[in-house]
């Protein structure tokens, strides 16, 4: 298990996280070899399925792999990712519940927002990375443009409609530092070399840095 402790440390892993939905624990070691392989480390879970807690176990076996909980939508969510070895957290959405939680367990936490006042319920928490969800449906790269302005000190992790052929433009905003998304895994038994093949181009999508964006303006 390879360990990393803030939140940009797994955000900058790689350009993208893939968000998983898996239903079948016996995928989730070689899903997540296949994903290592092909160069993405910080590897979404979504508790979606009943088995997600035993596939964050299993996954967080596979060196290499940074295994976060997804969907997590209460302490008792956090909680039962935590104890399976989740190294980051992923909700869809800031409570304040949720969010005094994790934030006093110390891990390292990627809530949803998809409005300024979220994002402010954020900031008052001392949080200043987001995901920004449902990144397409909340309006696409427009919307993120409008919202990441007034938080020049905010980065995001855009999720939701994000595909291999989009997410270029998405990481070349200032603010984004990656992107989720759930194409890299389809539903259903896992072809291995696909999922390979899915994470190398992945993994090969270009991330600016923040002085190479500054440089490319003037
Ligand atoms: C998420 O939970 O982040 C999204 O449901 C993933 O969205 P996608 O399936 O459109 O990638």
């Amino acid at each position: 298990m390879t360990k990393t402790n803030t939140i940009d440390s797994i955000m900058e892993l790689a350009p993208v996280i893939p968000v998983l939905v898996i239903k079948d624990p016996a995928y989730a070691r070689p899903i997540a070899e296949a994903l290592v392989v092909g160069g993405l480390h910080a590897l979404e879970v979504t508790l979606r399925t009943p088995v997600a807690i035993e596939v964050i176990r299993e996954m967080s076996k596979v060196d290499g792999a940074v295994v976060g909980g997804g969907t997590v939508l209460s302490e008792g969510d956090l909680q039962a990712s935590l104890e399976a070895g989740a190294q980051f957290i992923v909700s869809p959405g800031l409570t304040d519940r949720l969010g005094t939680t994790a934030i006093a367990s110390g891990i390292p936490f990627l809530p949803g927002i998809a409005t300024a006042a979220d994002i402010m319920r954020g900031l008052d928490m001392g949080l200043n990375r987001f995901k920004f969800f449902p990144a397409m449906a909340a309006g696409g790269i427009p919307a993120l443009k409008s919202l990441a302005a007034p938080f020049h000190q905010c980065r995001f992790c855009p999720t939701g409609g994000i595909t291999q052929e989009n997410a270029a433009e998405w990481l070349a905003l200032d603010q984004v530092t990656c992107v989720g998304g759930s194409w890299l895994v389809p539903p259903g038994r896992p072809d291995i070399a696909a999922i390979t093949a899915n994470a190398r181009s992945a993994a090969r999508l270009a991330v600016l840095e923040p002085a190479t964006r500054f440089q490319s303006r003037a």
